[in-house]
């Protein structure tokens, strides 16, 4: 009888673990532990069995009946999970495209201007947005009844704090905490109260350049700028200086490049370049040679060292790259214009 039961155990394992759906489950439940299962009769008419039999029996029963009823709730479990996953997921649904980002046009802008300066040997410096007048005024030698602080139209806070008005600020950051020489740009927001039009906006973002070493000349800020605008508006691109005026710097110059689009001789589809306006030239920034009193500002000697700064806007450059008419555009985050841009 042993034999039997072994045998028994062993078949209903085996169908129970190869069952294929919970319907030929539950048959193979009422099958071999239902009520009226071979095992139960086998264990019902145990007491007829001779006093040797009963235990060796008993137990054989019992072990097979266990082992029967946990096969059967694994396979329960196991066919469950598989019933659920195969709802969840239906092979035959078209595919879920992801959201793929891409960067704002400013963004890429910038990455670009940062890249061809990093090339050359300038270091990425950060400053805040939020600074004092020192830094964004004084130690850049515009004292407070200095007109250059009425051109800058600047947003002040309550506690005496201001928006910075250029990224120039970052230039005494960086002095102050380091010794020359020093070869760093900065990139990022800046304010000015300006009436909102196609070219001028309240928030606007400029890139800044500093490189101050002894012996620093004219000649290499003129050199840094047509590799920069070279790199950035194409080999073609030419240079000019403009004298020009800024505190910090002395002397000091505006920077144009030659206009990328008419390729600099005014001309353009049959008629006067619109972005050059027939001059051949599109204005750029400012740019001089580091004033020593800021210098003495940070403490620097000015006898010793020299430098250059520069500093331009970005939306400008991008809206000449870009072709880009409207620099309002830049801050509406309308999706139809910024997927035009961007990798
Ligand atoms: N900070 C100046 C501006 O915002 C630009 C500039 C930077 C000029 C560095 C000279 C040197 O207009």
């Amino acid at each position: 009888m042993v034999r039997e039961i072994d045998e028994l155990r062993e078949a209903a394992i085996g169908a129970i673990n190869t069952a294929s759906d919970l319907k030929s489950l539950e048959e193979l439940r009422v099958l071999y532990a239902g009520r009226r299962s071979r095992l139960r009769e086998i264990l019902s008419g145990i007491g007829q069995l001779s006093a040797e039999e009963r235990p060796v029996v008993g137990q054989a029963a019992g072990k097979a009946q266990r082992e029967i009823d946990s096969a059967l709730d694994k396979r329960q479990l196991a066919l469950q999970d598989l019933a659920e996953q195969a709802d969840a997921l239906d092979v035959t649904l078209p595919g879920r495209r992801g959201h793929r980002g891409r960067k704002h046009p400013l963004t890429a802008m910038t990455d670009e201007l940062v890249d061809v300066l990093r090339s050359m040997g300038f270091a990425v410096a950060d400053g805040p947005e939020v600074d004092d007048e020192f830094h964004n005024f004084d130690a850049l030698n515009t004292p407070a009844d200095h007109p250059a602080r009425d051109e800058h139209d600047t947003f002040y806070l309550d506690d005496g704090h201001l928006l910075r008005t250029h990224t120039s600020t970052v230039q005494i950051r960086v002095m102050e905490n380091q010794p020359p020489p020093v070869r760093v740009i900065s990139q990022g927001r800046c304010y000015r109260k300006e009436t909102v039009d196609a070219t001028h906006h309240m928030v606007f973002h400029q890139i800044e350049g500093l490189y101050v070493d002894e012996g620093v000349s004219l000649a290499e800020l003129k050199g840094t700028l047509t590799t920069l605008g070279r790199q950035v508006m194409g080999d073609q691109t030419e240079i000019r200086f403009r004298p020009h005026f800024f505190p910090f710097t002395e002397p000091s110059v505006e920077f144009d490049f030659s206009c990328s689009i008419c390729s600099g001789d005014g001309h353009a589809g049959g008629g006067r370049c619109r972005v050059c306006k027939g001059t051949g030239w599109i204005e750029i920034g400012g740019a001089g040679m580091v004033d020593p009193n800021v210098f003495r500002s940070v403490g620097y000697d000015a006898e010793k060292y020299t430098g250059f700064a520069f500093g331009f806007g970005i939306e400008r450059v991008a809206m000449i790259r870009y072709g880009i008419d409207d620099i309002r555009l830049f801050f509406e985050s309308d999706l139809r214009f910024t997927r035009q841009f961007g990798g």
